[in-house]
């Protein structure tokens, strides 16, 4: 078991701010909770929460997320970024790119992303993003990006409704989780400073999203869906077309059922 404290994470990190300011515990409930009261108290941007284990880890869509202490990243971001809300999506899409890119790098796994926020390898879910704001008047306040990446965990520690897999698992060997995290860091301070200049990733986001071109069903708050997943839009909406030919637009979901479009 590789050792996770602030002192690893900090030595060797080639970022200038994110992750500069770390919070490290060996258990919290959740990072993401943490990192909002610490959001609220005035903490800076690029503080990075991060704990070993969590008592009530928050999933997408009111789910838990489970991970065997000390075998995984668990880790929240707290950003301050100068947008409009509606705009809060960008965030989550270059930590997705960014996520995606240091497990490509690290490890030269097929790693993809899964609409809205999931990491896939080799089509199972290795990761995921839980994304929390606050906002006034329309501007963000602070968005907290937490990310749970199953790495040196044995997949059949995993629940198995979620037909997950992991980095040790895909790679038969295990892989340290402060390299790793030092290098996801700094792919997502990259990005961010791209968005805070006004580029927005959407481009760059599509072009990694493995959901394209699959025919989908989506579970929305407003019921089920079926079709063939077309393409995002600017706020990274997914576009969905009916086989009545209309096309519907889902912001939150989630994709059950994935195959390939016989439209091509
Ligand atoms: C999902 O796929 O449903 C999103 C999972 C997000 C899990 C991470 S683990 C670190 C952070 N703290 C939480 O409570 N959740 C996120």
């Amino acid at each position: 078991m590789d050792e996770l404290s602030a002192q690893a994470i900090l030595n060797g990190l080639r970022t200038s701010w994110l992750g500069r300011n770390v919070l490290f515990y060996e258990q919290t409930d959740s990072t993401n909770s943490v990192a909002a009261s610490f959001a609220q108290q005035g903490a800076p941007e690029g503080t990075l929460v991060i704990a070993d284990e969590q008592t009530a880890g928050r999933g997408r869509l009111g789910r838990p997320w489970v991970a065997p202490r000390g075998t995984c990243l668990l880790f929240s971001l707290l950003f301050r970024p100068s947008l409009e809300a509606r705009r809060a999506q960008g965030v989550t899409m270059v930590c997705g790119l960014g996520l995606r890119q240091a497990v490509r790098g690290m490890t030269g796994l097929p790693a993809q992303l899964k609409w809205p926020n999931d990491l896939l390898l080799h089509g199972r879910k290795a990761g995921g993003m839980l994304t929390e704001l606050s906002a006034q008047a329309g501007h963000l306040d602070y968005v907290v990006a937490g990310i749970g990446l199953n790495v040196n965990v044995d997949a059949a520690q995993l629940p198995p409704e979620f037909h997950a897999t992991s980095l040790l698992a895909e790679l038969g060997h295990s892989v340290s989780r402060v390299a790793l995290l030092q290098r996801v860091l700094e792919e997502i301070e990259a990005r961010y400073h791209e968005l805070q200049t006004g580029v927005w990733p959407l481009q760059e986001w599509a072009a990694a999203l493995d959901t394209l071109g699959q025919r989908v069903r989506l579970n929305t708050t407003q019921g089920t869906l079926d079709g063939r997943a077309e393409g995002v839009d600017e706020e990274g909406a997914l576009l969905v077309r009916q086989d009545d030919g209309s096309v519907r637009r889902a912001l939150v979901g989630d994709i059950v059922l994935v195959g390939h479009s016989p439209a091509g």
